[in-house]
């Protein structure tokens, strides 16, 4: 068995820090110097160094100094073949769609277009900090094979499948439902649970989905109740008038997902700006999860997500964070947060409800455990990663919470001087990385105990 030690200082979540206010620390650990011992791939022990030291005898150690430890982040909502369309100019939503991104995605039904965004699209993942994400593909089952082959190769942990749309798009894009059942079947033989692969049923959004396409999710469903669903809601206005317009006997955006029993654990929806109270309460009740995507909310424009609001304790929304590439333009979920926070300010700039303003605060503590444990929480895997605890696949980032801007570093100096020594220093260098700093904060991201991204200057 291979075992190895990872020494350093940790910082991980054991609860959600939205039901610790004003305590927020309770949700969070910190080891100033600490150990984590890997056998095969799997996090068999962690904990103070002293103490977990004296259990493990002769472990050959790498010791990271001067970084801070934390879970590989979780990007709950991204798009593999957006990779080469990032950062596209002047588009909201629907035009964007039809200007940038199906002109660009049909490109991948050719293997080697595919395969190269792959290899690509998860050394950028790495160079974020990301170990797990839940990805869109493209309506050719071409890109759903090269993207679980490329995971596959580096072990890393992906929930995906393919994306189905048979509305609103170029016809030479569209699969047709009879396509998108038989395909995606065959895929999910193929991938689901193979290795670190899971498959999502992948509606792309009600406005692209005939009642026909709908239905072959319902059965896919059905066939196969432990597979994940993948889709958009309620992300711009318009958006959401059109799919009122074209079902009439739902109420709202959720209940098309819901007319065909799509709706429960392992279903997510990016975005979600336009959910009523009423939809929240629904996710809530249903344990679905809602992904949130800062820098596409505000690349594109779609509008302010309701943090405070989904976090209300009597109907708490589980939720994800997402990059959402292309349509967000940082594959780096410090990004995220970075916006992140800057949409709930502005959310209370026009708030009257206190507890709802509080809520909308991104501390790190909220900030970290969202795309860390929070994350996997909201997707259902948090049995295989999220956090330290024993069992669990030994997937982390080695922040250098010192690295970026010029001006990162002059404001880490007046926290610490050296490394931190408590919770709350460690939690002010979160919260300069997230707001100051950018992905060259990441030094190294390691997957199943195996490093597979480290910066070069
Ligand atoms: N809604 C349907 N498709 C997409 C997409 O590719 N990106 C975003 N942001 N929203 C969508
Ligand atoms: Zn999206």
């Amino acid at each position: 068995m291979a075992t190895l030690g990872i020494r350093g200082t940790f910082f991980d979540f054991v609860d959600d820090p939205w039901k610790h206010p004003g305590r927020e620390r309770d949700a969070a650990r910190f080891h100033a110097d600490g150990l984590m011992v890997i056998e095969d791939g799997r996090i068999a022990d962690f904990g103070a160094f002293d103490e977990v030291s004296r259990r493990h005898r002769a472990l050959e150690l790498t010791h990271l100094e001067d970084r801070l430890i934390l879970p590989g982040f979780i990007d709950g909502h991204v798009h593999f073949p957006q990779a080469r369309v990032v950062g596209a100019f002047g588009e909201q939503l629907l035009s964007w769609l039809q200007v940038w991104v199906f002109p660009e995605e049909l490109k991948y039904k050719d293997r080697a277009y595919a395969s190269e965004a792959a290899m690509r699209f998860f050394d950028n993942l790495l160079a974020g900090g990301t170990t797990t994400c839940q990805a869109f593909t493209s309506s050719s089952p071409v890109s759903a094979e090269a993207l679980f082959d490329e995971a596959r190769r580096r072990n890393m942990r992906l929930i995906s499948g393919l994306t189905g749309v048979d509305r609103h798009a170029p016809a030479d894009y569209a699969n047709t439902p009879e396509e998108f059942y038989r395909e995606s079947k065959r895929l999910i033989g193929r991938y689901h649970k193979q290795g670190r692969g899971l498959y999502a049923i992948t509606p792309r959004y009600a406005l692209g989905s005939s009642p026909e396409l709908m239905q072959a999710c319902r059965r896919l469903k059905q066939e196969h109740p432990d597979c994940w669903v993948n889709t958009h809601i309620s992300e711009t206005r318009d958006e959401v008038s059109a799919v009122r317009k074209e079902n009439p006997d739902c109420a709202d955006y959720l209940a098309v997902y819901e007319k065909y029993g799509l709706v429960g654990p392992r279903f997510s929806g990016g975005h979600g700006i336009w959910l009523s109270d009423d939809e929240f309460a629904r996710f809530a009740s249903r344990g679905a999860a809602v992904v949130f995507c800062p820098c596409s909310n505000l690349f594109l424009g779609s509008g302010l997500f309701r943090i405070g609001r989904a976090t209300d304790p009597r109907q708490r929304v589980r939720l994800a964070w997402g990059s959402d590439i292309g349509a967000g333009n940082r594959f780096s979920m410090l990004g995220a947060l970075d916006e992140g926070y800057k949409i709930g300010m502005l959310n209370n700039a026009s708030l009257a409800d206190a507890a709802e303003a509080e809520r909308n605060k991104i501390s790190p503590y909220r900030g970290f455990w969202s795309i860390t444990l929070g994350g996997a929480e909201a997707l259902y895997i948090d049995d295989l990663v999220g956090n330290f605890q024993a069992g669990k696949e030994a997937d982390f980032v080695a922040l250098d919470w010192k690295a970026g801007q010029k001006s990162l570093a002059w404001r880490q100096s007046l926290v610490t001087a050296g490394r931190p020594q408590t919770m709350e220093q460690a939690a002010d260098l979160l919260f300069g990385v997230m707001m100051v700093g950018d992905d060259r904060a990441v030094a190294e991201t390691w997957v199943m105990g195996q490093r597979l991204y480290r910066k070069t200057e």
